[in-house]
């Protein structure tokens, strides 16, 4: 062995040699997200099921979630989705609409959501297509769809999670096609989450009236974290990944990293998983309570990187070696590729990697970037062409191929606020402005961010950008416009960003209010 590849190999237990082949994957047209460019990258967040279940759900809960989500830096990261998930927070009204469960969310569903939007984050909310939802302690939206999902775009939420529970009877395609439809018809921009559990195989007929569904059951019993059933439910998602896709993912369900049970080793390995599978981010732990490695883990931009890559393929096993499974087949935009050994054994092994299995060619110099201890080997070359790498017992490693030596990052945007709420004294004209700034957290700079079509007269949008942030400008004139209450949905898209893939639209909500009309709030 020559001496620059014994070096290599004390240094970072692998060899890594060859050249990187490109591929293309073209989300398909006919995708739901081809008209409202939602979701485009697995959408992350929170939810509560995983930790709380139903209790303690309430707004106070999800108030302190949010303002730890924020602490942590899992906001900076791009978690951006929360809310409640069966939290007992609406019931149906005499009036036949969903109303607030005040007791438990005393701002109402739309104070909370707004508050939620203010903070910069989307707003999550959850409910049922059958008569009631899996604990029947809130109504389903059987033969209510429209009135419902226009009740849901009255509160605003972002993303709306639809449980498969009490459905007996019900055709699972008609029924999530017309939650679809009646969430087109209320006219907010939504991310559809199913949650049917992998019933009626909604990967083979989703993509056009939804974003993401679930492909498997429940992830674990609320509070319980049970790895061998997490790992079964990894097993099940990963052989689905010819049907994801930016705009369409396979959900094998909320994140199960940070919960009590579970070692470091564990988290991480949980982890680098979903980030592999191209699988939607969604926490379930309680973000209040984490430790130093849990944030670690959560946060890691390098595997955040590796999910949010705008190429959104859907990595898989190529092959096992023993008890080490041989993830690979995910190209990067940068024209990088992801490659995951996890080793399910309990010894260490060590395993070699032909490079012409991950398409490379062997005679080019690579580098190979370690995305948890965020070191980069190589360029190195073996006239073997073969790629050697130590995995500890239950371990990873989480691996970025790449011919270059920068391992760029792709965008990730935040946003200071998705609210913009101005008052205009009275009738009289006035002129008012409110900004919001959204931020790259990727390494390159972004184009800048288009207006989309279809703002209301009383409002003009502008973009400019100071390096990795953009700062919107919304200005109104009320001029000619009656006392009341007046709101937009404003869309921003980035269509031709380094990425060279579309990126996911940013939508936020302008608020106007001439004069003194009665309060929006319910
Ligand atoms: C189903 C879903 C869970 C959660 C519960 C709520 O089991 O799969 O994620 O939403 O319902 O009851």
């Amino acid at each position: 062995m020559k001496k620059s590849l014994i070096t290599a190999v004390a240094m970072g237990s692998f060899l890594i040699i060859g050249a990187l082949s490109r591929q293309a994957h073209a989300p398909s047209p006919a995708d739901h997200a081809a008209d409202d460019f939602l979701a485009l990258t697995p959408p992350m967040g929170w939810y509560p099921w995983n930790i709380f279940g139903q209790e303690p759900q309430n707004e106070k809960l999800i108030r302190e979630i949010v303002d730890a989500l924020v602490l942590s830096g899992m906001k900076e990261a791009g978690y951006s989705y929360v809310g409640p998930d069966e939290g007992i927070c609406f019931y149906r009204g005499k009036d036949g609409l969903l109303t607030t469960n005040l007791e438990r969310y005393p701002s109402g569903l739309r104070g909370l959501g707004d508050d939620i939007h203010r903070k910069g984050l989307k707003y999550a909310l959850y409910t049922d297509a059958g008569t009631h939802t899996c604990s029947k302690a809130m109504p389903g939206t059987k033969d209510r769809e429209f009135e419902d999902m226009r009740r849901f775009a009255d509160w605003r939420a972002d993303y709306i999670k639809i449980d498969w529970c009490n459905t007996e009877g019900q055709d699972i395609v008609k029924t999530y096609t017309k939650l679809h439809d009646a969430q087109h018809a209320a006219g907010r921009p939504v991310v559809h989450s199913l949650c049917s559990w992998g019933d009626g195989e909604p990967w083979k007929w989703a993509a056009p009236i939804g974003h993401l569904w679930r492909t498997t059951s429940d992830i674990c019993a609320p509070g319980k974290a049970d790895w061998l059933h997490a790992m079964k439910m990894c097993a099940e998602n990963e052989k689905l990944y010819p049907w994801a896709g930016p705009g369409h993912w396979n959900d094998p369900d909320m994140l199960i990293v940070g919960m009590p049970g579970l070692s470091e080793v564990q988290n991480r390995a949980f982890f680098s998983l979903w980030c592999m599978m191209a699988a939607p981010l969604m926490a379930g732990n309680d973000l209040r309570d984490m430790s130093e490695s849990t944030i670690r883990i959560l946060t890691n931009p390098e595997a955040i990187a590796i999910d949010q890559d705008p190429i959104g393929v859907q990595g898989r096993i190529i092959r096992t070696a023993g008890k080490v499974s041989v993830w690979a087949a995910k190209p990067l935009f940068d024209g990088s590729q992801a490659v995951l050994l996890f080793n399910q054994g309990t010894v260490i092994e060590v395993v070699d990697i032909g490079l012409s299995e991950l398409g490379i060619a062997p005679t080019a110099a690579v580098r190979v970037r370690d995305l948890w201890a965020h070191a980069t080997q190589g360029p190195a070359i073996s006239p073997e062409g073969v790629l050697s790498v130590q995995v500890d017992p239950g371990d990873v490693r989480f691996l970025r191929i790449s011919r270059s030596k920068d391992f760029p990052l792709p965008p990730v945007i935040v946003a200071d606020t998705y609210l913009i709420a101005l008052k205009a004294a009275g009738p009289s004209p006035q002129k008012l402005t409110g900004t919001l700034t959204l931020t790259d957290k990727g390494t390159a700079n972004l184009p800048l961010w288009k207006v989309g079509p279809d703002l209301p007269p009383w409002l003009t949008v502008s973009v400019a950008r100071n390096g990795k942030r953009q700062t919107v400008t919304n200005t109104i004139s009320s001029a000619g416009l009656k006392r009341g209450s007046y709101h937009a949905v404003v869309r921003l898209d980035n269509v031709e960003p380094v990425s060279g893939k579309p990126m996911s639209a940013v939508y936020y909500d302008v608020d106007l209010e001439v004069g003194d009309p009665d309060a929006v709030r319910r």
